[in-house]
């Protein structure tokens, strides 16, 4: 991994900081790396938002936050109080009739470092960068970082990339996508480039297909509002699941370099045949969760879920077919699939090879070839699948057996949340978990007719019982070709 510069004093300026992405991820995070000495002794948060909140009253909301977090577990009353001393909150309005930059002016130090964290709807980034600017709060190495949804197709997340960028230089802006800075994600790299074994089989001569899943069991919840204009593809699809598609798919870098890096999961992008005309209506399966039960509690349906309309064709589920055109990838295809209230909360890489190319054990019953999970979440791990004769005399008898590598029983040390990961980063500078304004724009480029072909069918997404392993579309998407979802062929 690059080197990161030591710590240093910064005021990280959190707009939208009263806001539930504060409070779930950014303040425990903060709190987990002050305690664990990450954090410099002069660094401030200094969250903004319309509240009319005293530096007092933030103070008092973020150490319930920070209490309630599942990684913290008990504060130490010491760390507490030092990580609570460096939280100010300052009122901004950046409306039409703004008020508060001055305030802002007032608390911010000159001589220290200036992170600008936008945990706000995409619109507003702009006008945010502005009030910056006209404020003359920008410094030359001033940073800025921006949350998802980057805009809800390229148009819009071009207009949102113009606006921030007529304020700040490309390599002063850090857009996050979270699931970059989970440390299985990370792994991924190490996993590919740092073992010799398994580049040469890592193409399409060896592997017959990828699954990559991000399925959860949790609905839309309290954002059944924005969900409602998003729908998974957007949501998860664009983001999440093809920058796991590119670290899967991407050629070795020279380095492990911001650039570098970089530059290979573009051409990853850049590689994805496009997903059009019939194809959208052949290759993509699009679901929406009805009631049922989640491991045994009873939910409501998608359409039941308050703070939305009672119908809509907004899909929970996602299951597509994707090809990377070039030479490593021609003719493997590569299954997504996301979905909300599944039977399961599981995020996984599945790598599925070929079969042997001549068996020279005829008449015996072959089980299927091997495959290699990278299982991001829960129970972080890589699990190697081979076939293995199963003892005992009589009749060749060979049976699939896991390696299993656990990440919680081979490594002592707590794994960082993501949050934890990217706000280091940002804080030393280093862009290379952040994705390019280029990356992003080839991601709708490949995304934007999907939906545009959806938006011009005549079917709507398929209805799924909540608690089920998505519509049955889903499996008819891989089985065509005679494959299956990986969790399909577990019972064996
Ligand atoms: C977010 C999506 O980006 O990722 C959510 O907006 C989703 O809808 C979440 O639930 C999943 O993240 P994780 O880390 O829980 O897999």
């Amino acid at each position: 991994m690059p080197q990161q510069s030591a710590p240093h004093p910064t005021d990280l300026v959190v707009f939208g900081g009263t806001g539930d992405l504060s409070m779930r991820k950014l303040l425990p995070s903060l709190y987990l790396l002050d305690r664990d000495g990450h954090l410099d002794g002069g660094t401030r948060v200094v969250a903004v938002s319309r509240d009319g909140l005293t530096d007092a009253d933030f103070r008092d909301k973020a150490a319930a936050a920070v209490r309630g977090h599942h990684a913290v577990r008990i504060a130490e009353p010491d760390v507490l109080h030092r990580f609570l001393g460096r939280l100010h909150h300052v009122t901004v309005d950046v409306g039409g009739d703004p008020f508060g930059w001055d305030d802002l002016t007032a608390v911010l130090e000159p001589g220290r470092d200036r992170v600008f964290y936008l945990a706000v709807p995409p619109m507003i980034s702009g006008p945010i960068c502005r009030g910056l600017a006209d404020a003359g709060l920008v410094t030359p190495c001033s940073r800025v970082v921006m949350e998802k949804p980057l805009g809800r197709d390229l148009a819009s997340s071009q207009a949102v990339n113009d606006a921030v960028g007529e304020v700040f230089d490309e390599s002063r802006i850090y857009r996050i996508d979270h699931y970059l800075g989970k440390e299985t994600v990370q792994n991924l790299l190490v996993l590919r480039f740092a073992n010799v074994f398994l580049e040469p089989l890592w193409n399409s001569r060896w592997i017959d297909h990828v699954q990559i899943t991000a399925a959860e069991t949790v609905g839309v919840g309290g954002r059944r509002g924005y969900y409602d204009t998003s729908g998974a593809m957007r949501d998860m699809v664009q983001n999440h699941l093809l920058q796991l598609l590119c670290l899967t798919a991407m050629e070795p870098p020279a380095s492990y370099d911001r650039d570098a890096v970089r530059d290979e999961k573009l051409k990853v992008l850049q590689s994805l045949r496009p997903l059009t005309g019939d194809r959208v209506a052949e290759d993509t399966v699009r679901g929406q969760y009805g009631r049922g039960a989640v491991q045994g509690t009873e939910v409501l349906g998608y359409l039941d879920e308050p703070g939305g309309p009672a119908t809509s064709d907004t899909e929970t589920f996602v299951a597509l077919r994707a090809e990377v055109a070039n030479w490593r990838w021609a003719g493997v295809p590569f299954y997504l699939r996301t979905g909300k209230r599944m039977q399961h909360s599981r995020s996984e890489i599945v790598i599925r090879f070929r079969e042997v190319p001549h068996t020279i054990f005829p008449g015996t019953d072959m089980p299927g070839p091997g495959s290699l999970v990278i299982r991001l979440q829960p129970d972080e791990g890589i699990h190697l699948t081979m076939l293995a004769k199963t003892p005992g005399a009589g009749a060749l008898r060979l049976r699939p057996v896991p390696l299993e590598l656990s990440f919680a029983d081979t490594f002592a040390d707590r794994a960082p949340e993501a949050y934890e990961r990217l706000l280091t980063d940002v804080l030393a500078g280093d862009p290379t978990l952040f994705m390019r304004r280029d990356e992003v724009e080839a991601a709708w480029r490949w995304v934007d007719p999907v939906i545009e072909a959806w938006n011009g069918l005549s079917t709507t997404p398929e209805t799924y019982p909540a608690g089920s392993a998505g519509p049955a579309g889903a499996h008819r998407l891989i089985g065509r070709t005679g494959r299956t979802w990986h969790e399909e062929e577990r019972p064996r």
